[in-house]
């Protein structure tokens, strides 16, 4: 199972470091991933089943791209994994699926993991699940689908941030939709709570969670790393 919190624009150096050295000195088995804003980067001594990454990155080893971060800046500090396609780039700043599979592209060609997030907005749910399957599907164009170090995240917009998590029969129509085509891990994000987290990682199909809100408190997040490991 894979237990990643995206902290999204949260969290500070000092408080980064506190929340991942804990988490490393619990001893859990489950694939754990933390993504800090970039400022939080650093070098942490983990256990291999703990993996630091980038919440985004420029498509580019190095160059003349203002304010932008690119792999020479994530290589110093080993970070190993990379979301790509989170529904905040796409629908906040504007991401097209062309400047998406340019990520894509450049992340896999660094061998870096990735997990790629997909998910339809409210009003294409609204339409019942073959228009979210063909949402969905387009979010996979020019996407390498058979990339060993993918994982796939399956993020409702409407679910993300709002308290309001899809139904777990919603999750398990949409992961076994994606299966048929997908034989990485799968992992279903939007407002995952402690409490709701054995219920979905129980789903046949889904191989973990990706949380916001409720991750970055750090009990929270290791009673949700626990319940992964006793699963
Ligand atoms: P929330 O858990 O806050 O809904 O965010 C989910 C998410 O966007 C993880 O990438």
């Amino acid at each position: 199972m894979i237990i990643a919190s995206n902290f999204k624009t949260n969290h500070n150096r000092q408080s980064t470091k506190e929340f991942v050295n804990f988490i490393n000195s619990q001893n859990y088995f489950s694939e754990v991933r933390v993504y800090p804003p970039f400022t939080a980067l650093g070098h942490f001594e983990l256990t291999p089943n703990i993996r630091i990454g980038a919440q985004n990155f420029y498509p580019a080893q190095n160059g003349s791209f203002t304010g932008e971060i690119g792999f020479d800046q994530l290589e110093e500090f080993e970070v190993e994994s990379v979301l790509i396609g989170h529904s905040e780039r796409r629908h906040i700043f504007g991401e097209t699926q062309e400047s998406i599979c340019k990520k894509y592209d450049f992340a896999k060609g660094k061998e870096s993991e990735i997990i790629y997030c997909v998910g339809e907005p409210k009003e294409i749910r609204e339409q019942g699940i073959e228009a979210v399957m063909s949402y969905i599907w387009e979010q996979f164009d020019g996407i390498d689908i058979d990339y060993d170090e993918l994982v796939v995240a399956y993020e409702p917009v409407w679910a993300i941030g709002t308290g309001l998590s899809a139904s777990l029969e919603d999750i398990k129509e949409v992961l076994d939709r994606l299966r048929m085509r997908i034989k990485s891990p799968l992992l279903y994000g939007g407002s995952v709570k402690v409490e709701t987290t054995k219920d979905i990682l129980s789903i046949e199909n889904c191989g973990g969670i990706l949380v916001g809100t409720a991750s970055w408190s750090v009990e929270n997040f290791s009673k949700m790393i626990e319940i992964s490991d006793n699963i």
